[in-house]
């Protein structure tokens, strides 16, 4: 059977790159596969979080993957921390893998910054996690954003290290699935920079959370290039902005690239924005009106989370006690 699984970062600022690289194609996968998804705040706290914040934000998460089509029956939806599963195969792969392997992570690079001596062993440590999150249910596919690559790298060394250090052949190497239009949507405000939880600027993203209005002028204030918009894909090279709200457009309407250069070839970005906007609104707001009202019943969510998480601790139940058997662990 193949399983997938994937996760969000509670970290606030949930954006349309989140949604058009991941929870979109989450949501389409859901017919033929077994699906684990899971709001990894074990992850978040990698950088400190205020704790009323965390809450809220997991709750947050949880609502969007609910009100943009994840079925919490069928399937299972869950966060990090109700099942410790995570924690005790991390520690184990902590010692699988090597201090070189994390030490070539760019996305420790990236989020430690300068000062790497002053980040937390957390998130030094951060992609032994996500190789916990994925193998401790034996997953198969796992559907990210670009951004992610490198880490399910790292995850296919770790299953393949532990399967020769201990002379087995049990856990599977997980492929990556990263497909759609929009595997890595830029910050509006910088076209060689990411869409991130974590940029200062709040116009360099679009929120899950923002309303039309807030979405039509982080749009019209979106950094572009004074030309008009290309006939075809070729004429969007060097010309990052223009090539990523181009993306954006393709990923929000389900179509390539290319056809929508057709459609828009020669005009102004003035025009080609207005139409945007009302795209991104007539995608965004239902899923916004669902994740309000979901949000207003917390104890709801609560239990969605609940239930999830002991279905997924029932599934990695006998992968740990495998595990543990096999590293040499006595039984409890
Ligand atoms: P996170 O929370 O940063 O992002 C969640 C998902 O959104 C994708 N994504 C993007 N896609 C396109 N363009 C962007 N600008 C963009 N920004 C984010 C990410 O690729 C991701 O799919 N380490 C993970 C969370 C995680 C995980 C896991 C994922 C923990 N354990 C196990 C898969 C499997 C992260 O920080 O994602």
């Amino acid at each position: 059977m193949n399983r997938i699984f994937s996760g969000v970062q509670p970290t606030g600022n949930l954006h349309l790159g989140n949604y058009l690289g991941a929870i979109r194609n989450w949501v389409r996968l859901q017919a033929d596969y077994d699906c684990i998804f899971c709001v990894v705040d074990m992850h978040a706290i990698t950088l400190w979080q205020d704790p009323a914040q965390l809450r809220a934000h997991v709750r947050e998460v949880a609502a969007a993957f609910i009100a943009s089509g994840i079925d919490p029956e069928k399937h299972i939806l869950f966060n990090q921390s109700m099942v410790p599963a995570h924690a005790e195969l991390a520690w184990i792969f902590n010692c699988v893998a090597r201090m070189g392997w994390l030490n070539r992570m760019t996305q420790f690079k990236d989020k430690a910054g300068k000062n790497r001596e002053n980040a937390s062993v957390g998130l030094f440590a951060y992609p032994n996690l996500m190789a916990a999150d994925i193998l401790l249910y034996k997953a198969t596919h796992v559907p990210v954003g670009e951004d992610q690559k490198q880490h399910l790298e790292l995850t296919r060394d770790v299953a393949q290290k532990f399967n020769n250090d201990y002379k087995v052949d049990f856990f599977p190497i997980v492929e990556p699935l990263i497909f759609g239009a929009a595997t890595r949507v830029m910050s509006l405000r910088d076209g060689s920079k990411k869409m991130s939880k974590s940029d200062e600027s709040d116009y360099s993203r679009i929120n899950m959370t923002d309303d039309a209005d807030a979405i039509a002028l982080k749009i019209r204030k979106a950094k572009t290039d004074p030309e008009p918009l290309p006939e075809s894909t070729a004429g969007l090279e060097r010309r990052p902005e223009a090539a990523n709200l181009i993306g954006i457009y393709a990923g929000l309407s389900d179509s390539g690239v290319d056809e929508v250069c057709r459609r828009f070839a020669g005009s102004p970005f003035s025009e080609f924005k207005k139409e945007l906007a009302d795209l991104a609104v007539a995608v965004l707001s239902p899923i916004q009106d669902e994740m309000r009202r979901l949000m207003k019943d917390q104890t709801q969510i609560d239990s969605v989370l609940r239930q999830g998480a002991e279905r997924a601790a029932a599934v990695a139940a006998p992968i740990v006690r495998e595990v543990k058997e096999i590293v040499g662990y006595l039984r409890p």
